[in-house]
């Protein structure tokens, strides 16, 4: 094949991470942006060169893009991925990929229906220290998962993170990286009860996201869990960390990037220093070979992520715990 020809819709924060990662892939080239944001898609294609647009039906219907990225808020998760892979585009969608069960499922079966390769943002996986402990953990059974995600708030007074209807609030749209990486390393989350509240931030401008929320998950293996997240730290400060109580009375702590296993001496695990593929040059590399199975979140799993926390969410409001639908086999 020839260069795989590359879109982005959304060219904000996240979106230039990945374009100075695909800039530097030599078998891909970026032809068009597109932000509602004029000038943010312009300076894009300024500096990288290609066409720009502020609606991304045009950079669909008018550009002869392979593949397109979407970093965009979860708010703004509308039709235009199903569209896109209608038309027969590759597509790579940041997490959390939706707000709702249907509009997920709806991009799911046109990726499906047109085999697109699909990736999703959850870097997490790419990482030596992940992929050497999900070989650590898959013979062994799992009593417990416990994962906390304690911080600020992203953004100033006007952005879409501390917005409920926009972002989905801590647990979707941040911790949705511990919630992925549970499922990646201890398997399907089938069940969830989330209490929240907001108590300390008070003082926050438009806040409307809860401060504190806890969430209590049962696993198809018959393991319990809890995720806990707060974004009142906002004078700084802050954690993250999600420990596995394993067979043999030990316990994992796997923090960002490494763990450790106690009791100490217990048991040592081999991390490769090897570089991995990265995500931008798996999802290069997958569209390039027709090879789904290098990518690692497939937007199918990066789905099945996004459903535990829509499903905590409705937990949240009806008071009482919500089966998570599965999505991948
Ligand atoms: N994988 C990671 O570690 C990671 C890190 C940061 C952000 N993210 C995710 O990336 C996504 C984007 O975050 P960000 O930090 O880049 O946000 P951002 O606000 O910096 O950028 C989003 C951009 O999308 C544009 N936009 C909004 N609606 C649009 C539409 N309908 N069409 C075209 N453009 C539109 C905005 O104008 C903005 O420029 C979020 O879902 C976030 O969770 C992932």
């Amino acid at each position: 094949m020839s260069d795989v020809k590359v879109g982005f819709v959304g060219t904000g924060g996240m979106a230039n991470a990945h374009i100075s990662q695909v800039e530097t892939i030599e078998e891909a080239t970026i032809i068009a942006f597109c932000d509602i944001e004029e000038e943010r898609a312009k300076v894009a294609a300024d500096r990288y060169g290609g066409q720009y647009y502020t609606d991304a039906r045009r950079l669909i219907d008018e550009t002869e893009v392979d593949a397109i990225y979407f970093c965009l808020p979860p708010f703004a998760h509308t039709d235009i991925e199903r569209l896109a892979a209608e038309s027969g585009r590759h597509i790579f969608v940041e997490k959390p990929v939706s707000m709702t069960v249907d509009h997920g499922l709806s991009v799911l079966e046109a990726v499906n229906k047109n085999s697109v390769i699909s990736g999703v943002g959850y870097q997490g996986r790419y990482q030596n220290a992940e992929i050497a402990l999900r070989d650590y953990l898959k013979d062994k059974a799992i009593g417990m998962v416990i994962s906390h995600r304690w911080g600020g708030i992203a953004g100033g007074a006007d952005h879409w993170w501390r917005v409920m209807e926009k972002s989905g609030g801590m647990l979707h749209e941040q911790a949705t990286h511990q919630v992925d990486m549970i499922r990646y390393l201890a398997g399907e989350i089938t069940e969830v009860y989330k209490l929240s509240a907001m108590k300390i931030n008070t003082d926050q401008p438009n806040q409307t996201i809860p401060d504190a929320e806890v969430v209590s998950l049962k696993f198809a293996s018959g393991a319990v869990g809890q995720i806990t997240t707060t974004c009142a730290l906002t004078g700084g400060g802050g954690s993250m960390r999600t420990d596995f109580i394993l067979e043999d009375h030990q316990i994992v702590q796997l923090g960002w990037g490494n763990f450790e296993i106690q009791p100490e001496n217990f048991d040592t695990v081999e991390i490769s220093t090897d570089p991995q593929l990265g995500i931008d040059q798996a999802f290069i590399q997958a569209i390039q070979t027709n090879n789904q199975s290098l990518i690692k979140s497939s937007y199918a799993d990066g789905l099945q992520s996004a459903l535990v926390s829509i499903c905590a969410n409705q937990s949240a409001e009806e008071g009482k715990p919500v089966a998570v639908p599965q999505v991948v086999s």
